[in-house]
């Protein structure tokens, strides 16, 4: 059986997450998988999260199945941190997925059973996993260009210039914020006339928001999916609980769906439920639990967002002091984009050999199309990274 298999392809950035636990030098640098890490390289449990754990642990009195859609307060809670508390929920349901990942995979599961004939049109670049979750779901996949890499900028015309081809009924993939690898987002207006050309198109817009609270703030890193709820009869977004609230390896998040009326938002939810019953039955309890203490206890909820908002912080500091160091080790402004970049991203333009040449002589591990994560940039040291760096140019 096994042997009629063919070789496959371990996705990259995992495969690279591997090899720097396996290197051993003293002073390696892990700029590659999307993970927040602090001043010492660590990624610590949120303090918030501790404290919910520590509830949850002392309250929590079974451990007996809930149900293919998760937990209802976490649902709601998510429902009102991505639609705010004046979203009309009416027409707004929530599944609790396996991290937004889980999300993106049930819900193009779902696309696909009511629209068989759909395409989805992906970002060019866009996070690579995307296209082997698209893929699996059976969906037709098409590219617009996002990037402008002369520029370092989002190519605006060349993105409505695709979708404008797109065929009525076709679904649209979206980074709600911190547009995973390039950093560059869309800015408000941007988001408006894409909403536009959905509602003449009948486009179908899917959003995946797994960064918010990174680029400028929970409410505003919001705006656009709200915008889009707001301007469109239906949506859906996969959002997670993995960075905002560094719950990773607990695999938690939420898939979202917008409806015209509250009847077709309850039908569409009933079979992502028969969706997720047919993958996996349940999604995981823990960490949608800890979600929803941190999410709608006052006293955890102000701690979180004040840590999560420290968190930000930090990384638009590390943006301006890369880019600064960058600007005296090449004599040159062409780095300068990376302040304005947003979330935990951005593509430095390096090629292949020059990756490599980082890595085997300079232990720093970078993504191989030029992505990096800002969060791991070093406090100490970011003129050392930025001479590795012209060096190789
Ligand atoms: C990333 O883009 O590095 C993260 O989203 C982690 C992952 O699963 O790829």
């Amino acid at each position: 059986m096994f042997e009629s298999i063919p070789e496959s392809k371990p996705d990259a950035i995992l495969q690279l997450m591997e090899a720097f636990r396996a290197d051993t030098r003293p002073n390696k640098l892990d700029l590659g998988v999307g993970v927040y890490k602090d001043a010492h390289g660590n990624t610590p449990i949120m303090a918030a999260v501790k404290k919910a754990e520590k509830k949850l642990l002392e309250t929590q009195d079974t451990k007996s199945y809930v149900g293919p859609i998760g937990s209802r307060p976490f649902c709601a809670a998510m429902i009102n941190q991505v639609f705010g508390a004046e979203a009309q929920s009416d027409r707004i349901r929530c599944a609790q997925s396996n991290g937004g990942t889980g999300a993106l995979r049930i819900l193009a599961d779902l696309l696909k059973a009511s629209r068989p004939d759909a395409a989805i049109w992906v970002s060019d670049p866009t996070w690579p996993n995307h296209i082997p979750v698209i893929t699996a779901a059976g969906l037709e996949m098409k590219t617009y260009p996002y990037y402008d890499t002369d520029r370092c900028a989002v190519d605006f015309d060349g993105l409505m210039g695709a979708l404008a081809s797109a065929r009525e009924g076709d679904i649209v993939l979206l980074h709600g914020c911190c547009h995973n690898p390039t950093g560059a987002d869309l800015n408000l207006e941007q988001w408006g006339k894409i909403a536009d050309l959905c509602a003449t198109k009948s486009l179908f817009p899917f959003i995946d928001l797994a960064y918010q609270g990174f680029a400028d703030g929970l409410e505003q890193d919001a705006a656009p999916t709200r915008l889009f709820a707001e301007r469109l009869p239906e949506l859906v977004v996969a959002a997670s609980c993995s960075k905002n609230l560094g719950l990773y390896r607990e695999r938690t998040g939420a898939a979202l769906l917008v409806a015209q009326d509250s009847d077709k938002a309850d039908k569409a939810l009933g079979k992502l439920g028969v969706v997720i019953r047919s993958n996996y039955s349940m999604p995981p309890d823990h960490g949608a639990n800890t979600s929803n203490l941190v999410l709608s206890d006052d006293a955890l909820n102000e701690e979180w967002r004040t840590e999560l908002e420290s968190m930000r912080q930090r990384m638009v500091r590390l943006r301006k002091s890369f880019a600064e160091s960058m600007r005296k080790r090449s004599n040159s402004d062409r780095f300068d984009y990376i302040v304005d970049q947003k979330g935990m991203f951005s593509r430095l333009p390096l090629n292949p050999a020059q990756i490599d040449t980082l890595r085997d002589e300079h232990a720093i591990y970078i993504v191989g199309d030029g992505r990096i994560n800002v969060a791991g940039l070093p406090e100490e040291g970011m003129d050392e990274l930025a001479e590795a760096i012209a060096g190789v140019l």
